[in-house]
């Protein structure tokens, strides 16, 4: 077995792409730590205090007087230093405006995040990154707070649409990508929310149990990727406990696993009323607290004012330590630019057509086609009647719920508040307004299109039946600060869907979902598109998918289960609490607030497809699957037996059409016997002509197929070869290849 310090690991392949992004080493010595330091030793004791809290516009008035906008956090900075305030905006899906709270402030929406992982495109995931990133400049805003990475673990998760599925490469590399993107315009991004958040049902009272090394193996992996390809200013620690401490206190993650084992330099800002105490948090690693005002509310202090102070003068907190989160605060804003090209003072003008077309390609790429029988898709360009039916498919497109909600460009043409439980003080159900029905007509201007909205499936199955072909838009909304309560769609949505499918064989399901949703209707439609919360443009998208002019080509970054007792936990954790509380509610009578309980995560590194697979279980659709107008075919797989292996293979597209297939390379290291569950290792998105094949050399990312040593804290590499097998998804492998025997032989690492 030979050890490896997890810092001499290279990046995957992928995250080479980035190589030629513009951004300041860690570790580099130098300018940026000399101006750092003599800023430093500049500023006085209140003006370094001053940096460690941001509070929230909307509820301070000197924030307002210092011109900030309302937006989720500020902080005024040093302007005598040439330290600017730090303008902070919500986040990953472009520059939100929760809840329009600066009216009429629009911005571009891209796509979910699964819409982004189901494209397995790094370059894509940069470009929308870039794309939000330009925005949230030209609004004046320096800090997104982007860079959502937690690990799908419940498929119920009410910000599952938000981050980037289950598989901690796939999400730590795209999420690296995107948020270079977004530091591209010499802004910070955040990575967020560290560690093991992928629950919001009593987020901020769960304790969330799992063993240091699945840990390591599974969602820490996916951080520590995001971190070494996107270099984030920021870190943002999470609400809820990791193994008994809250995460903004935890040691063992804070101080030890980034700062420590990681190296990491930037800051550590909390979750939005994720602060519990000055000293604990402090001397556990957090740097800044965010959004003072909610944890006034909460938690009922601000500790990183008072609190804080008496802690440092009682000696109880070093004097070095608040340097150290000054020094954090002031590394993360020079190393990402901001320093040096500050934010313009006033809004710029955007060019939101050209960004339109950025959030659409990504709805184009992350589409994943999940059922296409005898070919139903694409339809005809020449066809005479078609039925469109629900979704509100004649206004726009679904979008996620919460603090990440873009009021995007064009309005929201459907808003509803949410009536109660815990998102209904800052979520509400909004439609973008890209209308799939207008951009279907534009797309077959002689066809007879009509619309019909679903409520009555007797009216939806006629309206079927009278058309060649239709189209069922199904949607199931999620939003932050609660899991769904179940997979199935609701509305009557399922039933309606049966009708349609009994009216018309060439009935074809468009899924706008934030993540799985059940389908006991599948055996009786003829296809079905899995197209998320698809954006700005998503009607353009899906007219142009469902016609022929784009070639699906996303893959499921997430499993879906065959039944929701396929899952590692049969209902969402705290289900019981919240429908008790929903009783209470609606008797009139005060309810309980949902009381701290434990989640244990018993699947540990084994997330997603590798609990399916250690279960012998067989979902619904596998993680990794995609259909295509078009068919691939892969052959000779090979694996070099250098010390960083790549995996070779080629791809030659035998079908009618042009495409893109996604690579996908799975490893498994006979080393570990008690582990045998398949890693994804490599993947590669490759556009292929038809008629041609093309060779793809696949760097394979080493710390998926070894172990984390909780001991040494390091990377334990298998000694022995290794098995690479290409998979049209993590269940259906094509080829299988082992590394030579001296694979790893390579000493020194
Ligand atoms: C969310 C964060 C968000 C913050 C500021 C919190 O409730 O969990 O993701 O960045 O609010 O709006």
């Amino acid at each position: 077995m030979i050890r490896m310090q997890p810092r001499k690991f290279l990046a995957s392949g992928a995250l080479t792409l980035l190589a030629s992004v513009p951004l300041r080493a860690e570790g580099q010595p130098s300018t940026v730590d000399a101006r750092v330091e003599t800023l430093l030793s500049r500023m006085t004791e209140e003006e370094r205090l001053g940096l460690l809290t941001t509070s929230m516009p909307a509820f301070s008035p000197q924030a307002r007087g210092l011109g900030a906008p309302i937006s989720a956090g500020f902080n005024p900075g040093v302007p005598r230093l040439g330290v600017p305030p730090l303008r902070e905006s919500d986040a990953s899906l472009g520059v939100a405006n929760t809840r329009e709270m600066r009216k009429g402030d629009t911005a571009t929406a891209l796509p979910s995040g699964l819409a982004t992982a189901a494209s397995f495109d790094p370059d894509l995931a940069y470009a929308g990154g870039a794309m939000i990133g330009a925005e949230a400049r030209a609004k004046t805003f320096n800090v997104l707070l982007a860079g959502g990475v937690n690990l799908t673990r419940d498929p119920w998760g009410g910000r599952d649409f938000e981050y980037l599925g289950e598989d901690p490469l796939l999400a730590g590399t795209l999420a690296g990508a995107a948020i270079a993107g977004v530091q591209s315009n010499h802004i910070v991004s955040t990575v967020k929310h560290f560690a093991l958040n992928p629950q919001e049902t009593g987020r901020m009272v769960t304790d969330a149990r799992i063993g240091l090394a699945a840990l390591h193996e599974s969602d820490l992996l996916a951080f520590e990727l995001a971190i070494e390809g996107g270099r984030p200013g920021a870190v943002m620690c999470a609400y809820n406990r990791v193994n008994g401490d809250y995460a903004c206190e935890s040691e063992t993650l804070l101080a030890g696993v980034l700062k420590r084992d990681w190296g990491y330099r930037g800051w550590v800002m909390s979750d939005w009323g994720a602060v519990h105490s000055a000293e604990k948090a402090a001397l556990a690693g957090l740097d800044q607290e965010s959004g003072v005002e909610i944890d006034q509310l909460l938690n009922h202090a601000i500790f990183f004012k008072a609190p804080l102070q008496t802690a440092l003068a009682a000696g109880r907190i070093p004097q070095t330590r608040i340097d150290d989160m000054v020094r954090r605060i002031l590394t993360g804003m020079e190393q990402s630019g901001l320093l040096d090209d500050p934010v313009p003072t006033s809004p710029q003008s955007i060019n939101f057509e050209r960004n339109a077309e950025v959030s659409q390609r990504v709805a184009e790429a992350g589409a994943v086609l999940l059922k296409n029988d005898r070919g139903v898709l694409p339809l005809a360009k020449g066809v005479r009647r078609i039925a469109i039916i629900g979704g509100h498919a004649d206004v726009g497109v679904l979008s996620g719920g919460g603090s990440s909600q873009v009021r995007s460009v064009g309005g929201a043409p459907i808003e509803r508040p949410v009536p109660s439980g815990d998102a209904s003080s800052f979520a509400s159900e909004t439609w973008h307004a890209s209308s799939p029905l207008r951009a279907i007509r534009a797309l077959v201007p002689s066809a007879q299109v009509t619309f019909v909205d679903g409520t009555d499936p007797a009216a939806a199955a006629s309206a079927a039946r009278a058309a060649d072909d239709v189209l069922v838009f199904a949607t199931a909304w999620r939003t932050e600060g609660e899991d769904a309560g179940s997979l199935s769609l609701g509305n009557g949505q399922d039933t309606m869907i049966a009708a349609v499918a009994a009216a018309n064989v060439r009935t074809v399901v468009v899924l706008e979902t934030g993540g799985p949703v059940l389908m006991p209707w599948l055996p009786h439609v003829a296809a079905v598109l899995e197209a998320w919360y698809p954006g700005q443009r998503g009607g353009e998208a899906i007219a142009r998918i469902v016609f022929g002019d784009v070639n699906p080509a996303g893959r499921l970054p997430i499993t879906f289960p065959a039944v929701e007792e396929q899952a590692p936990r049969s209902q969402p954790g705290g289900i019981d609490q919240l429908r008790a509380r929903d009783a209470a509610q609606a008797a009139k009578q005060q309810p309980r607030p949902v009381q701290p309980f434990a989640i244990d995560y018993a699947e540990g590194a084994d997330v997603g497809y590798r609990w399916y697979a250690l279960k012998g279980a067989k979902p619904l659709f596998p993680f990794g699957y995609g259909l295509s107008y078009t068919t691939f075919r892969e052959a000779g797989l090979t694996v070099s037996d250098r010390r960083h292996p790549v995996a070779t293979v080629t791809v030659a597209n035998t079908g009618p059409r042009d495409g893109a297939d996604v690579v996908q390379v799975y490893v498994r290291a006979p080393d570990w016997p008690s582990r045998q569950t398949w890693r994804l290792a490599g993947f590669k998105r490759v556009m292929v002509t038809r008629g041609t094949r093309r060779q793809v050399a696949i760097p394979l990312e080493r710390r998926t197929f070894s172990r984390w040593d909780v001991g040494t804290r390091s990377w334990q590499q298998p000694s022995g070869p290794i098995v690479a097998a290409v998979g049209r998804s993590a269940s259906d492998f094509v080829l299988e290849a082992r590394s030579p025997a001296s694979s790893h032989h390579g000493g020194g690492q």
